[in-house]
């Protein structure tokens, strides 16, 4: 045992009990919320044994060999799921959580650690912490347990070297931006987004002289002549887009800005990683709005960032600056919805699919937009990257001008009416209401939000169900 690396620390506790249990030698103790110590669980003692070793490089790599994880290394996951490729369907369930997360207790359930800060023993302790030989945490602000679980979670599902989750997608979009694109950087963006997005790209970025072009999803011309025309930074897309539902050619984009020098980065929120996995797909980053489908249940409030190591260790320096850190038990309630994900996505991927073939077929309805649809401008780059299905939101629109179209929203009986998607009870909105209703006609054509366009965000219900109640609503305009 290196004497450089390793020392011990006491307490009257610890040396009582291992007193009074008659131990002669050096054991180690894995400490609450630590994932660097476990308690001796073979006596089942109290998390107040306190015996307590400092890591040593030999024990670390001990460790390793007995496949516990430190701090982001995972163990070798053929232990756990076999030889055979794991599913999302497992992933969603057990990924993040069974690789090795802290032991904290047997809780079944990884547990909320509602904490601001850490403490150390003493001072050797805390410098084994800043030397990276003692895993832990340090201030609420620059992690915790509950929330690296989530990240570990949604790494593992994006197929991503690491990943950052923080309070909104809002946070994860604008402090990806903030840290990735210099000062008198340029980006490229699309023309259909999430409003608040094209906000932060028009009004904020501007300040520190960050410039965008916008282009049509599918215009590679566009963004070959964009890459040409300036040093590019960033690519930044939904995918599918909102409200639109519009779909990038990621493998195209993402080789054409790495020739550049540019990063790609996709907003899958619509997509999730059970449909899309951008990162496979060629992109450097993901984001997603968390609140929508990966917590699922129109609860709590959170946005995901995944990617390479080095770009999402960038943001997350950023956002240890910046705040927008997620409370440790809304960590928990994103945790506890995507282990439902797969089964959710699935429900409302095969509602969807049915509803927009059958809206298509209607006679009030003008036109269904859903990369599902052969009719779709984007439906063969969706069949090439959206392997597990298209989502479960349907955008149409509604053969009827502003009121008749809220009049149809006014009639359902089984969604209700609000923003947001990705949630188990269905929900509908006019966007032209909801999200532009501030910005007067002009501005909304220039968007492209037309006054009879509807978006429908599926839910978990009975499909039979969700169509009748959209028959009888259509009837009524
Ligand atoms: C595609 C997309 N990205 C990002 C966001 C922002 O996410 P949040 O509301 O979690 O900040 C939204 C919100 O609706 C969205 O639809």
């Amino acid at each position: 045992m290196s004497s450089s690396t390793t020392f011990w620390g006491w307490s009257p506790c610890a040396s009582k009990v291992l007193g009074s249990r008659g131990y002669k030698e050096r054991h180690v103790f894995r400490v609450a919320g630590c994932p660097q110590y476990q308690f001796l669980r073979s006596h089942n003692w109290q998390p107040r044994a306190v015996k307590v070793q400092a890591i040593s490089e030999e024990l670390l790599a001990r460790e390793e060999e007995d496949n516990f994880r430190f701090n982001g290394v995972q163990i070798d996951s053929t232990q756990i799921y076999g030889e055979r490729p794991v599913s999302q369907e497992t992933l969603s369930v057990h990924g993040g959580e069974r690789e090795g997360r802290p032991r904290v207790s047997d809780s079944l359930t990884t547990p909320i650690v509602q904490t601001a800060t850490y403490t150390f023993r003493n001072t050797a302790e805390l410098i084994a912490y800043q030397e990276g030989r003692y895993g832990s945490y340090e201030y609420g602000r620059y992690g915790n347990p509950t929330t690296r679980t989530c990240e570990e979670k949604i790494r593992i599902l994006e197929g991503a070297e690491d990943c950052l989750v923080s309070t909104t997608g809002m946070n994860a979009a604008t402090t990806m931006l903030l840290a990735l694109v210099p000062a008198g950087g340029h980006i490229i963006t699309t023309t259909d987004c999430y409003r608040r997005t094209r906000q932060f790209i028009q009004t904020v970025l501007p300040k520190m002289g960050i410039t965008a072009t916008v282009i049509d999803p599918s215009d590679m011309e566009g963004l070959e002549r964009a890459l040409k025309a300036q040093k590019v930074s960033l690519f930044f897309s939904e995918s599918p887009t909102n409200p639109y539902l519009r779909c990038v050619d990621v493998p195209t984009i993402s080789r054409l800005c790495h020739a550049a020098g540019a990063l790609v980065c996709i907003d899958s929120t619509f997509a999730t990683p059970i449909n899309q996995r951008a990162i496979t797909l060629g992109a450097d980053i993901v984001i997603h709005s968390a609140t929508k489908y990966l917590a699922g249940h129109n609860d709590v409030m959170a946005g995901a960032l995944a990617g390479k190591a080095d770009v999402v260790a960038a943001v997350r320096s950023m956002h240890n600056v910046l705040g927008g850190t997620i409370d440790p038990h809304a960590a928990y309630l994103l945790l506890r919805g995507m282990k439902t994900l797969d089964v959710r996505v699935q429900r409302q991927n095969t509602t969807a699919m049915e509803l927009a073939r059958r809206l298509e077929e209607h006679p009030r309805i003008t036109r269904v937009h859903y990369p599902g649809l052969p009719s779709h401008p984007d439906h063969h780059i969706a069949v090439d990257q959206m392997l597990g299905g298209f989502g479960g939101v349907v955008s149409f629109e509604v053969d009827a001008d502003l009121w008749g179209t809220a009049k149809f929203v006014d009639s359902v009986r089984l969604p209700y009416i609000a923003p947001s998607l990705g949630g188990v009870d269905s929900l509908i909105e006019q966007p032209t209401v909801i999200s532009y209703w501030d910005q007067g006609p002009e501005k909304r054509a220039e968007y492209g939000i037309k006054d009879n366009l509807i978006r429908f965000s599926c839910g978990i219900e009975s499909m039979e169900d969700i169509w009748q109640d959209l028959l009888q609503a259509l009837a009524k305009i």
